[in-house]
């Protein structure tokens, strides 16, 4: 019989506002997490969603947390990891937010404008795992040097596993149906997938999330 895992998933993009009409985000549509926790809840485990703001319908069976900015998802992945027992980062989280948010709509003066934006925490370096042990799994979308930064990222975020996606091509990447991608553990391995379907990445990622959960539990 299937042990049900409590996965933990976060999905989207995430919005910094510079006013109330305007604001940075980028082109991460959500549908990797959506299909993470379809795969999750399909074999049998629970499954609670952190999102940014995506134009997406989640499975009823999931638990869904809505979150607009980083510093909300943030907060939002603290309180619920120490539950959890598998946690994927499918989110594009915004590295830099406006330092200023404007509470009215900026009208424009000169012909240049000045925007100072400041860093974002990182929500996999501000982890600890408790004694539950999580599996913690990450992406790394990348243009150039793809295996090079994700097996920097995976070691520098302790991650048990990275899915090093390459992205700029057509047909593969952020908002369609394909990503090219490998898989890089913690132990080294590297399993070159290809061009495949999200929903295929999605399954090795729920079953591998699985393998490692119960070897170190
Ligand atoms: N991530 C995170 N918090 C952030 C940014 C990213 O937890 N503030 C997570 C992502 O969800 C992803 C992994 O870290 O699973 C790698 O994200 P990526 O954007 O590829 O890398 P960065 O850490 O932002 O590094 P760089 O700016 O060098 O690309």
């Amino acid at each position: 019989m299937i042990k049900s895992l409590k996965f933990l998933i976060s999905a989207g993009p995430t919005r910094e506002h510079i006013d109330p009409v305007r604001f940075i985000t980028n082109a991460s549509s959500g549908k990797m997490g959506l299909m993470v926790a379809e795969s999750a809840l399909n074999s049998g485990h629970q499954v609670k969603i952190i999102t940014g703001p995506v134009k997406l319908e989640y499975p009823e069976k999931a638990e869904v947390i809505k979150t607009i900015t980083a510093l909300e998802m943030h907060t939002a992945i603290m309180q619920n990891f120490p539950e959890c027992d598998v946690l994927v980062m499918t989110a594009a989280v915004c590295d830099f937010r406006p330092v200023k948010t404007s509470i009215n709509k900026i009208h424009k003066s000169d012909e240049t404008f000045i925007l100072r934006l400041e860093r974002n925490p990182d929500i996999l370096l501000s982890i600890r795992r408790s004694e539950k042990k999580q599996t913690i799994i990450g992406f790394a979308a990348e243009t150039n040097d793809v295996i090079v930064s994700a097996k920097r990222k995976l070691e520098k975020k302790r991650m048990d596993m990275i899915v090093a996606n390459e992205v700029g091509g057509k047909d593969y990447g952020f908002a369609v149906e394909h990503i090219k991608a490998t898989l890089l553990f913690r132990d080294g391995e590297k399993r070159e997938i290809g061009r495949c379907r999200k929903k295929d990445i999605a399954e090795m990622i729920v079953n591998e999330a699985t393998r490692i959960h119960n070897k170190t539990n």
